[in-house]
């Protein structure tokens, strides 16, 4: 069924792209029941008509007071939607919010009552802080990917930089495609604030954070940027652990291979 938001071409192809990774995310095995949620900044594509459309939905407050997003919509998975579902419909699994004027409450504008993810503090949070440093990201996607929340459940790889330097070096496009690596964010309540805050210091230094015991949350300008940093790192969670369950531990690339890397691809790290 056609919406306001989906005829309109920019704003239908953000969505439509946030429905391919949704189906992504669920032929990988990330995305169980309602697991992992997906919200993108469309402020870009709105304009004046879809300015005026009044909400359909209570204000509903928001635990965060976000000064940058005053104004701002977002495209938002549903909480206790499925990510299958939403590739299929993502305008019956998702919906689209606006930020009201006191910057820490929302309402629902389009196209169905479809509360937003329970992890709004955080995707919000990111978003405000990305504006604050003046990002172009728009995209920021949370999965649980099954080998990188394994490997979050082992202390060792929770220290800074050893599962970045570990996964870059098993294969080389790792590092070139994500080459900001893999912060670490150590266990938080799901859907919290403290969660949310812990989320924002670790997006300073990396693009992709693991969230200890639970899943990854990525940025990117858009949402296949963000998911694609995701799968990069996936895979190469995926060699080391395919090396160990042949018996040997990987050789991995070398400190001067990586630096190799580093030169030739301009890469920050
Ligand atoms: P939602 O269904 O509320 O988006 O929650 C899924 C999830 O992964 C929470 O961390
Ligand atoms: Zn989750």
């Amino acid at each position: 069924m056609e919406s306001i938001l989906t005829n309109r071409k920019g704003l239908a192809q953000e969505i439509g792209k946030v429905a391919e990774v949704a189906g992504y995310l669920w032929e990988k095995g990330w995305a169980e029941r309602n697991g992992g949620n997906i919200t993108i900044n469309i402020t870009d594509w709105i304009d004046d008509d879809i300015r005026r459309l009044p909400g359909i939905s209570p204000v509903y407050r928001l635990e965060v007071t976000l000064p940058l997003l005053k104004g701002c919509y977002f495209y938002c998975k549903g909480t206790n939607r499925r990510m299958r579902d939403l590739a299929r419909r993502p305008m019956e699994n998702g919906s689209v919010i606006r930020i009201l004027d006191d910057c820490s409450s929302y309402e629902i504008i389009a196209d169905e009552v479809v509360l937003p993810t329970s992890e709004l503090p955080s995707h919000l949070s990111v978003h405000n802080y990305l504006k604050s440093i003046g990002s172009n990201y728009k995209a920021s996607v949370h999965t649980h990917p099954i080998e990188l929340v394994a490997m979050s459940h082992h202390k060792p790889f929770l220290e800074k930089d050893v599962l970045s330097n570990l996964l870059w070096s098993m294969i080389p496009e790792t590092k070139a495609f994500c080459p900001r690596g893999l912060g670490i964010v150590p266990y938080q309540l799901p859907s919290s604030v403290a969660l949310a805050e812990a989320t924002i210091r670790e997006l300073g230094d990396y693009d992709v954070v693991l969230w200890e015991k639970h899943g990854v949350f990525a940025v990117g300008n858009d949402v296949m940027e963000a998911f694609d940093q995701i799968d990069v790192l996936s895979k190469s969670a995926q060699i080391y652990i395919s090396a160990r369950n042949m018996g040997f531990i990987p050789d991995g690339m070398t400190q001067e291979q990586m630096r190799e890397m580093s030169v030739a691809f301009h890469l920050p790290k």
